[in-house]
């Protein structure tokens, strides 16, 4: 132990506060959601918005397995769910699965069968060299005799309407496959399509990836270049290295960031209506996805996905402590905005970027009156009687072993 090297009590004490200052001065300390009035973002254009959800698939081993593929296309929509976590009401007061195909009205310009199925979305147990986590969500589509067999999960709730959403994640396997993170909100013609991408070709190049605010095409064919860009992943990483992808999504504009960096951002077209959360891993023999091999697969993996968000919903069924007494709840969109102007009225303003306990909030500032960070004042004064504490120990320790 470190502690027979200390010359005197006097020293470790010493050593502990200061150790114990600059972490109080630097973080602002955990607290929950049920506490957060506000979720204020950083980035190029800080935004604040009303909700948080975290889904962590890092430690889930007791749900892990990859299922076998199933080959047949008869069975592959109705396959039942892979693991009892698609089962909890965690994920399924969330996320929907996707079971469609493009047989029907969706063809587009595809020129194979592709069909989602559950049996593509299952949680995996990280077999890294150097493993960042138990496990991870992984979403797979693989070329099979018959058909493209893929993967989709989507939100159920369509009313999101602005967002910073984030998620540590990778794509490997073969050439032909799109990978991707996106909002989505449909319409009969695609001119009216509000959707805002983030999209891998596994054909592409592995440090290129695409984001896009769509349309990004016409119905005759052109391409509509102020819509899309090709990006570069920065500091030589590329798409399967495991990277923290994001999208900020504001009423002006559509941000993209690998690792905290900017890599892209788009004014043009950015959605405007409340939309969905998408993610899925496809291909279907057309222009943009290209054609997988036969049995060739590849997969979107996902260690964890965080979000702040605004709703159009107005269910209230998740009302904060701190500001239900003052109204300031965001609830219905716009109820706040129109009581009393901006977002300031949140008094209790969180970040999900600051903290050091990824999908745990800490608490920038509690009282939006004074604005004073939390982080400098309460935070050192909760400090200092955890140092005394821990001294004490300290002292009474070595006194012991001695
Ligand atoms: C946001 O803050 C986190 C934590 O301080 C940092 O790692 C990240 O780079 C920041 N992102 C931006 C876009 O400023
Ligand atoms: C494709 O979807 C349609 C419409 O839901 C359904 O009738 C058809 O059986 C599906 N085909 C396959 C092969 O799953
Ligand atoms: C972006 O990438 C796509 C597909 O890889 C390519 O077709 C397109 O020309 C590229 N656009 C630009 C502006 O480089
Ligand atoms: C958008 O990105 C460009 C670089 O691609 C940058 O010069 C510009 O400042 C960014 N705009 C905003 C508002 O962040
Ligand atoms: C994919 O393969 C089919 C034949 O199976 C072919 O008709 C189509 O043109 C191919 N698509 C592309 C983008 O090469
Ligand atoms: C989210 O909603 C709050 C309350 O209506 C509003 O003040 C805030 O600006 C919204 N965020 C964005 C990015 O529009």
């Amino acid at each position: 132990m470190a502690m027979d090297r200390l010359p005197s009590p006097l020293a470790s004490l010493v050593l502990l506060i200061s150790a114990a200052i600059p972490l109080a001065a630097a973080s602002p300390s955990l607290t929950d959601d049920s506490r957060c009035g506000c979720f204020l973002t950083n980035g190029t254009e800080d935004s604040f918005f009303s909700k948080h959800s975290f889904f962590d698939f890092r430690n889930l081993a007791q749900y892990a397995g990859v299922p076998a593929v199933i080959p047949n296309s008869a069975d592959s929509a109705s396959a039942s769910s892979t693991s009892d976590y698609f089962k909890s009401t965690a994920w399924t007061d969330w996320w929907m699965v996707g079971s469609w195909n493009n047989s029907l009205n969706n063809r587009g310009d595809s020129t194979v069968l592709m069909i989602n199925s559950p049996n593509n979305i299952y949680i995996e147990a990280n077999n890294d060299k150097v493993p960042a986590s138990q496990t991870f969500l992984t979403l797979r589509t693989q070329r099979l005799e018959e058909f493209q067999t893929a993967a989709e999960i989507e939100s159920v709730s369509p009313g999101f309407q602005f967002l910073s959403m984030r998620m540590l994640a990778r794509t490997i396997g073969a050439k032909g496959a799109i990978t991707a993170m996106f909002t989505y909100r449909g319409a009969d013609k695609l001119a009216d399509v509000q959707e805002a991408d983030l999209e891998v070709l596994t054909r592409d190049p592995r440090n290129l990836v695409h984001y896009t605010n769509q349309p990004s095409y016409t119905v005759g064919g052109d391409t509509i270049e102020k819509a899309t860009e090709n990006a570069t992943m920065p500091d030589g990483l590329d798409w399967t290295n495991w990277a923290v992808h994001r999208f900020d999504w504001t009423p002006t504009m559509s941000t993209w960031f690998v690792n905290g960096k900017v890599v892209a951002n788009i004014s043009f077209q950015t959605p405007r209506d409340s939309s969905k959360v998408i993610f899925n891993a496809w291909s279907d023999g057309g222009q943009w996805s290209g054609n997988m091999s036969t049995f060739d697969a590849a997969y979107l993996q996902i260690q964890w996905f965080d979000i702040v968000y605004n709703s159009t919903e107005t269910k209230s069924s998740r009302k904060r402590n701190n500001d239900v007494d003052e109204q300031a709840d965001f609830g219905p969109h716009g109820v706040l905005a129109k009581r009393a102007g901006e977002a300031s009225t949140c008094k209790t303003v969180c970040s999900i970027d600051e903290t050091s306990k990824q999908g745990q909030p800490v608490m920038l500032w509690n009282n939006a009156a004074a604005r004073s960070r939390v982080s400098l004042s309460g935070g050192l004064a909760a400090w200092i009687p955890s140092v005394v504490v821990l001294a004490t120990f300290a002292l009474s320790t070595r006194l012991l072993w001695y």
